[in-house]
């Protein structure tokens, strides 16, 4: 019998991590997670397990802070990996304003300390979470690959050094194998709903306090600008369902032992722009329920329109995103009923 693949998933307690480590699962991948469970919960870790079903047995869970060398060292004397996916991060734009030396400190030596470990055990696979970020505010749509990258905020830097990162490692040494993933913004749930986004605090980004004011955790939506050159005059995102980007992580991992990769950069989103008002009714339509608007000004930093060119994933990666907008809204809407305080049970704000 073929020995399955082991594959390190760093932040896989988190919300992509979670969705992403149950398709490993049921891709038939061993799968460790480490994770401090600084925003997430080891829930969302029993929970994969009851959704992965007889593959359960396949993944193992570790607490533990990637800057913490000596615990990694020890994982990786005791374990074989043969890839690593990459998630563990802090990932809250205004929070890295605040606090820049934090998100340095736990993002950059987070990952610095895993591409040592990895170097010193013979690991040299690498997928990472990078972000739509580092287009900044893009000069046309759709984004390509190939467009100049800039960094609007410390967490968007973070993730334009790890990329710098990873391309001079790969150019001193071409052992190295990296893919570094884009994505855009994933909203939505897996459709069992028992895992899903569960932010700590007042949510930040636009799905997760829609889904507040509709459970009544929130009054109501502001919506940030109103004012734009686009269809209705709010900003345009792409939005891309969770679970079709855990899955083009599995196309990414697959990639990854390719013999002819190096060191590769693919957008994974939809390519399709959608309007704040435009998420906020099909969020209505999909819940029954009225999400009460005021309009504000824009938010500093926004750019105005920013959706992925998804022609190079769907090209090398044979990935390609395959929900709408309507399942998104459909799937946030059961996590959202079935865990209306998230992975707490209890009503903690
Ligand atoms: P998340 O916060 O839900 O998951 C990140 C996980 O990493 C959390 O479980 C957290 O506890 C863990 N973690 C953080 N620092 C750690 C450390 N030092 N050691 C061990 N674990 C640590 O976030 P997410 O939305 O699942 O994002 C995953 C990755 O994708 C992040 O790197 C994020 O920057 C990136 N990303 C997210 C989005 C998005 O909109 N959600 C978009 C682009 C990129
Ligand atoms: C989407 C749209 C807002 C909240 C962020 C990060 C990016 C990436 C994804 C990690 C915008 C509007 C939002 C609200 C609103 N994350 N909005 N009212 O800004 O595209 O990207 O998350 O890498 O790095 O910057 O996502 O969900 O915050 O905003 O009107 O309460 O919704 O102005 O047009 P964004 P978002």
């Amino acid at each position: 019998m073929e020995v399955p693949l082991c594959v390190l998933v760093t932040g896989g307690a988190g919300y992509i991590g979670s969705h992403t480590v149950l398709e490993l699962l049921l891709d038939g991948y061993k799968t460790v997670v480490v994770d401090n469970l600084n925003n997430s919960s080891e829930i969302a870790i029993a929970r994969v397990r009851q959704l992965a079903g007889d593959h359960a047995h396949n993944l193992s869970f570790y607490k533990m802070d990637i800057r913490d060398k000596p615990a990694l060292e020890q994982l990786f004397a005791s374990t074989k990996f043969d890839a690593v996916i990459h998630f563990a991060g802090l990932k809250a734009v205004g929070e890295s304003v605040e606090k820049p030396l934090m998100y340095f400190d736990n993002n950059i030596i987070g990952t610095i300390t895993l591409l040592e470990v990895m170097a010193a055990y013979g690991c040299n696979k690498l997928v990472f979470s990078s972000s739509a970020t580092v287009y900044g505010w893009p000069k046309e749509v759709p984004c390509t690959e190939e467009f100049p990258l800039s960094a609007a905020n410390p967490y968007g830097r973070t993730k334009l050094m790890i990329e710098d990162m990873c391309r001079d490692i790969f150019a001193s040494n071409s052992d190295w194998k990296f893919i570094l993933l884009r994505y855009f913004n994933p909203i939505g749930a897996h459709p069992s709903g028992l895992i899903g986004e569960d932010p700590h605090g007042i949510p930040n980004n636009l799905m997760p306090f829609i889904q507040q004011v509709a459970v009544g955790r929130q009054p109501a939506l502001k919506v940030f600008g109103t004012d734009y050159s686009t269809k209705d005059g709010t900003g345009v995102r792409d939005y891309i369902h969770v679970v079709d980007l855990a899955n083009g992580h599995i196309a990414a991992l697959k990639k990854l032992f390719d013999p002819t990769i190096g060191c590769e950069v693919y957008n994974l989103g939809t390519g399709k722009g959608t309007s704040v008002l435009e998420l906020v009714s099909a969020f209505e339509k999909a819940s029954g329920k009225k999400i009460p608007l005021v309009k504000t000004g824009r938010r500093p930093g926004d750019a105005e329109i920013v959706y992925a060119s998804t022609a190079k994933a769907e090209r090398e990666l044979n990935w390609k995103a395959e929900h709408g907008i309507e399942d998104m809204c459909r799937d946030q809407w059961i996590w959202a009923c079935n865990n209306p305080y998230g992975y707490q049970t209890e009503k903690t704000q």
